[in-house]
């Protein structure tokens, strides 16, 4: 029978174990073959492509990050490289593509798509949730769940010692981790680069509050895409006045067993991705939106920029002094 691929690409996020886990089993229930591409599109050139069965896809559902591994890889720009990954599904008799990824690799497939007419369809799966016209990536859900234990755990040692901390969390080019943990952590201030923030302002209010109203610890939330962690660690110690400390997260944030939120997520996301191709659709990018699963042409995500939700910014407002 018809032959589909599922492969995980770019940055590895919780949910991907999942989501390939019912990719595989729910093609399998629709007709299909379900076949497995490690090393994402490396794999794909390098021919590192089984055929899925049980015992492959069992013991996976609770893991972080990608048991089919992930890569970037630099050989797809390359045409040639991309008809060896092209025959490679060929010989197979695989002639549809789910991938679990960012906008990267949706670029990539969709260059593949061009060339050789294999359709696929896209998971968005990064912890950053920074992929247009949805408004929930994979891993999200659990990377948030790691930085809400970190946070809370500096918290303890903050109040012990009346100290401040600043804590960078993930998020290159967005501010979505640092606005919701910020929010879910009960910090004082949060710095990204979506919502303008005033320093000085931030810093008079707590000043007061530590002279008036006996504030005796600070959390600050700072996004990695400011780069501004140092800075803000040096501005508490020395204009706020309170001993300070720097954390950066790193790449805890994207490790950890996959929430039941994101489990489910996953799924979701699996069958639409599935159904997708089942109705013909050739490059299209599945999104969750408004409480709905559909999904949107490729240029539609790639080409936009994401829109973080209003009532999260509103509810940040305050803690940028903005
Ligand atoms: O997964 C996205 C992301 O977590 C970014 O927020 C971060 O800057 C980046 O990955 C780090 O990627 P790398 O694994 O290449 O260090």
């Amino acid at each position: 029978s018809e032959g589909i691929a599922i492969l995980t690409s770019g940055g590895d996020a919780a949910g991907m174990n999942p989501a390939v886990k019912c990719a595989a089993d729910y093609a399998a229930a629709k007709g299909f073959k379900p076949w497995l591409v490690y090393d994402g599109l490396r794999g794909l050139i390098d021919d590192k492509i089984v055929e899925s069965n049980r015992d492959l896809i069992s013991g996976i559902l609770h893991r972080g990050g990608t048991f089919l591994r992930s890569s970037r890889s630099k050989r797809f720009f390359e045409i040639d490289f991309r008809r060896q990954a092209y025959e490679n599904l060929k010989k197979r008799g695989i002639t549809k593509l789910v991938v679990i990824g960012g906008d990267g690799s949706f670029r990539a497939l969709n260059q593949f798509y061009s060339d050789f007419g294999v359709p696929f369809a896209g998971i968005p799966a990064t912890i950053d949730n920074d992929i247009a016209g949805t408004d929930y990536c994979l891993g999200v859900d659990t990377a948030l769940n790691m930085i809400r234990q970190s946070v809370d755990s500096i918290r303890d040692t903050a109040t012990s010692f009346s100290r401040a901390f600043v804590i960078e969390v993930m998020g290159r080019h967005c501010g979505y981790l640092a606005m919701v943990s910020a929010l879910a952590c009960g910090a004082e201030l949060c710095l990204t680069t979506e919502i303008p923030y005033d320093l000085e302002k931030i810093g008079a209010k707590l000043k007061h509050e530590i002279k008036h109203e006996g504030r005796d610890h600070i959390i600050a939330i700072v996004a990695e895409g400011t780069k501004m962690a140092d800075y803000t660690t040096r501005y508490i110690n020395d204009s706020i006045g309170m001993e300070a400390r720097l954390t950066v997260l790193g790449h805890v944030q994207r490790g950890g067993s996959p929430t039941v939120h994101d489990r489910i997520m996953a799924y979701k996301f699996a069958v639409a991705a599935v159904d997708s191709l089942i109705a013909g659709e050739t490059n299209a990018i599945m999104v969750y939106r408004d409480g709905t699963f559909g999904h949107l042409p490729i240029h539609t995500v790639v080409d936009s920029k994401y829109k973080i939700d209003a009532s999260i910014m509103r509810l940040v407002a305050p803690l940028c002094g903005g």
